[in-house]
C-alpha cells in the first residue's frame, strides 16, 4: 500500500505540507501539464476535486474546488467555490457538473472504482472526467500508480464511455474518461 492514502493519512499530510505546497509543485509540476488538462476542462460547472491551492481551476468563476485539507484551502487562490469535504462523501445533490478534475488526487482515493462511481453520479450526462496522475512504478511506493488498463477496467464499471490515456511524459499521464 502506497505511504499516503485513503482521507485521513492524505488530510494530515497535506494539511502538513501545505506551507510550502506550491514551491514543491512548481518543481514538480510542468506548465505544459497544466495547459494540457485546462485544454481539456469542457463547460462552465467544473468540480476540482483535491483543489489544494487552486493551481488548476482557480481562475475559473463557476468551479468548485473541495479538498480535505483546510491548510491547503486557506492559501488557495480561487474565484469560484471553495468546500471543504471528501470527495467519497460528496456535499452535493443532483448530477450536474460538465467536467470533474482530478490533477494530483485520483490516486488517494482508497477505492478508485467507488471513485469513479461518485465522479459518474455528480457529472451530468455527456460530462467528463479529467484526469492527471503519475504514470511511473519507480513512484509506486508513494503513491498508487494505474495502469491504461487499470484506468479503462475501472471507469468502465462505473458506467463511463470512451475512456482516453495520454502519456505526458516518463512520469505523468492524462486520462479523459467520458460519462455517456
Ligand atoms: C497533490 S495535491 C493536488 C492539488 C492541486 N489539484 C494541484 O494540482 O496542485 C492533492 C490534493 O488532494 C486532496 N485530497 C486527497 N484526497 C481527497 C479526498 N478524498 N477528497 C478531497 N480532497 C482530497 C489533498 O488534500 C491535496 O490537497
Amino acid at each position: 500500500m502506497p505511504v499516503v492514502q485513503g482521507a485521513a493519512k492524505a488530510r494530515r499530510f497535506f494539511d502538513r505540507i501545505a506551507p510550502w505546497y506550491d514551491r514543491i509543485n512548481a518543481r514538480i509540476y510542468k506548465r505544459a501539464w497544466l495547459e494540457r488538462v485546462r485544454s481539456e476542462i469542457r463547460g462552465a460547472r467544473v468540480l476540482d476535486v483535491g483543489v489544494g491551492t487552486g493551481f488548476t481551476t482557480g481562475h475559473l468563476a463557476d468551479a468548485v474546488g473541495i479538498d480535505l485539507s483546510m491548510e491547503m484551502l486557506r492559501r488557495a487562490r480561487y474565484r469560484g467555490a471553495l468546500v471543504r469535504a471528501d470527495f467519497m462523501r460528496p456535499p452535493f445533490r443532483g448530477a450536474d457538473f460538465d467536467t470533474i478534475v482530478f490533477a494530483g488526487s485520483f490516486y488517494y482515493m482508497r477505492d478508485p472504482r467507488e471513485a469513479a462511481r461518485v465522479a459518474a453520479e455528480l457529472l451530468r450526462p455527456g460530462g467528463r472526467v479529467v484526469l492527471l496522475s503519475p504514470a511511473t512504478l519507480l513512484l509506486a511506493a508513494f503513491v498508487r500508480v494505474l495502469s491504461p488498463h487499470d484506468y479503462q477496467e475501472i471507469f468502465a464499471s462505473a458506467g463511463f464511455g470512451d475512456v482516453r490515456y495520454e502519456r505526458l511524459n516518463w512520469s505523468a499521464c492524462l486520462v479523459i474518461a467520458e460519462r455517456p
